[in-house]
């Protein structure tokens, strides 16, 4: 959520900024700006995406080897020029660039006011820059890391930060606290950035912030200290992700090129973990703390948007076949509701960034609690993976397009070996049946192949349904949360209204929308619900609503019965999941298209919501 990066170093830093904010784009995209220190600060920036600050710089003067740079997912002011980063101090000693929120803004306003401070924005982040302007003019002994260091000891909230000063003009400063930033290291050079996508190509050696550090940087040294002015530890981690993994190649969005990666995505989550003649499990993040998961009385799931339907499936999952009561739960309200929690229980978090808010603050609140925290996460290195007590990486990639798919599939398949091998370990299902169910988990990658393959015929669907204005999503068992899932990528990328409905429910309210122009998509393959869900379907077609079912290859009752069909490979239960929801992502994904939405980057989000 709001994209940072920097540099400090002997090359031009325009280039690098640009095409910094270009990968980081996914973050935010209600506006764009720079900040070039060159002896004086230059400031460009604009509403818009960075296309429209790369023209609105064209003619401007960009000369200088260190600079901030800034792409915004608004929360304090409306998307306007005005509003956008970087933000100039009044006297325009100081530019900086924040990702996260100042709680207290109001406040400090106030009483920067009084001290004769005007404002040109209606943000929190001018406050904090004008606060350490206000400090660094208190006395000549006040350099510009004091200032930062003085300003962010009266912040209430979160906040990374990228600072630049004009009178120390060979020097960046950055700060976090629970807002992720990663400094890379060069020769001679030093990037920034608040997550690692645009330091690809330009170094691999990345040391990754922790909460209140504080990081002066100058070409050729980097010196680290805690916000109280305390030396930090840090490591420097490695990065390996190849240039092609954020460029889209042949395909026309991010989003399409990451459902079509979900067979090689969910091979490298299965990879190591599956034993080669498909007999064991073997997820060597949990090893040392398996025989306490063994004892758990309880396992909470905790997530949001995506990753909360992931937690989802784990439920039926987990409970079905581990025998352990299951609860989930979504990180933004059980961080407010004072839940019981105990030594017995274990607490998972799942999240693709690995720095959701209200997942992080959730995890903390449990482990104060005394409950053993484990996290699912996809960004290696992230708060989340690194607050925890142990945890399995999904190696899905880095996923870029807003609306979550390949991160989903990869959770949906770490949550099942985490069910399966919890459930043979604790002896609660046959070496037969736990050997079967991984053989068909590694099916799995060839038979989403053969839907992919069939990609046009679900296009010419949702060319049928591209002008409809509400949908309704039904699914029964660990096919509920796909239903769920469905309905939130036609609504996030669409804007179309969709609900996901367990199957069962429908006619306890939802049925009363069910008419002519209703389509209906009905996740319902040949499994145990299967009568039940006939049964459903027989209740909408009844009322007249158009209904798409996505159903085992070769079942020809419901194609007689359905509007439309999407089919999936036959499967067993516990991996459906993982099949039924590809021809939903694909759906969702040409109806947003032909309703000429931007697919990318869909309006009000962004990916990684690091703000409350
Ligand atoms: C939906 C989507 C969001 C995220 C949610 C949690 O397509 O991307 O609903 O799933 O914001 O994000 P993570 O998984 O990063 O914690």
């Amino acid at each position: 959520m709001c994209g940072i990066v920097g540099y400090v170093g002997e090359n031009k830093v325009y280039p690098f900024l640009i095409q910094g904010l270009k990968r980081l784009e996914y973050r935010g995209y209600d506006s764009a700006g720079l900040a070039i220190s060159n002896g004086s600060l230059l400031v460009h920036k604009c509403k818009g995406r960075v296309a429209d600050l790369e023209r609105h710089v064209l003619s401007k003067e960009t000369e200088g080897t260190v600079g901030i740079a800034h792409t915004r997912w608004a929360t304090h002011g409306e998307p306007n020029d005005r509003n956008a980063h970087p933000h100039l101090s009044m006297n325009r000693h100081f530019a900086l660039v924040h990702n996260g929120i100042i709680e207290n803004y109001a406040e400090l306003k106030i009483d920067l006011a009084k001290n004769g401070y005007l404002f040109q924005s209606e943000t929190d982040t001018e406050v904090l820059v004008n606060l350490i302007e206000f400090f660094y003019q208190q006395s000549d002994e006040i350099n510009a890391e004091i200032a930062v260091r003085l300003a962010l000891s009266k912040v209430v909230g979160a906040f990374g930060i990228a600072v630049i000063c004009r009178e120390e003009k060979d020097q960046l400063i950055v700060a976090r606290r629970g807002s992720p930033l990663v400094i890379g290291i060069g020769q001679g050079e030093y990037f920034v950035a608040s997550d690692a996508t645009p330091l690809i190509g330009y170094t691999d050696n990345v040391i990754y912030l922790n909460d209140n550090d504080v990081a002066v940087i100058t070409k050729n040294n980097l010196t680290l200290k805690t916000l109280d002015d305390k030396p930090a530890s840090f490591k420097i981690s490695r990065v390996d992700r190849s240039i092609g993994e954020i460029e889209k190649g042949e395909f026309a969005h991010f989003m399409l090129k990451e459902i079509f990666e979900q067979p090689k995505t969910i091979e490298d989550t299965f990879r190591g973990r599956i034993s080669h003649d498909h007999t064991a499990i073997v997820l060597g993040g949990l090893l040392d703390i398996f025989p306490k998961l063994i004892k758990a009385k309880r396992i909470i799931l905790i997530g949001c948007g995506t990753s909360w339907h992931a937690a989802l499936v784990g439920e039926y999952l987990i409970e079905t076949y581990a025998r352990v009561p299951v609860e989930v739960e979504y990180a933004s309200e059980f961080r407010y509701r004072n839940p019981i929690l105990s030594a017995d229980d274990v607490v998972i978090a799942i999240s693709q960034s690995g720095e959701t808010s209200d997942t992080l603050v959730a995890l903390r609140m449990a482990k104060e609690r005394g409950a053993t925290i484990l996290g699912i996460c996809n960004v290696v290195g992230s708060s989340i993976a690194r607050e925890t007590d142990a945890g399995v990486y999904t190696h899905a990639g880095i996923e870029i397009g807003v609306a979550s798919t390949k991160a989903f599939t990869a959770q949906v398949t770490v949550i099942t070996l985490f069910a399966l091998k919890l459930a043979f370990a604790k002896g609660e299902i046959t070496e037969a049946h736990y050997h079967e169910i991984i053989q068909e988990l590694t099916e799995i990658p060839e038979k989403i192949r053969t839907i992919l393959a069939g990609h046009l015929r679900i296009e010419e669907i949702a060319a049928k349904y591209k002008d409809a204005s509400n949908a309704l999503y039904l699914g029964r068992g660990a096919l509920f949360p796909v239903a769920l899932e469905g309905a939130l990528k036609l609504k996030e990328i669409s804007y179309l209204h969709a609900e996901g409905y367990a199957a069962g429910e429908m006619k306890h309210g939802p049925i009363a929308l069910v008419d002519d122009n209703l389509p209906v998509v009905v996740v319902a393959p040949k499994d145990h619900y299967y009568e039940k869900i006939v049964s459903n379907i027989q209740e909408v077609k009844a009322r007249k609503g158009n209904i798409i079912a996505v159903a085992t290859e070769g079942d020809t009752v419901l194609k007689e019965m359905v509007n439309d069909v999407f089919e999936i490979p036959e499967s067993h239960t516990a991996v459906a999941p993982l099949l039924a929801i590809i021809p939903l992502q694909l759906f969702s994904y040409y109806i947003a298209v032909m309703r000429g939405c931007d697919v990318d980057q869909p309006r009000n989000l962004a990916k990684s919501v690091t703000v409350e």
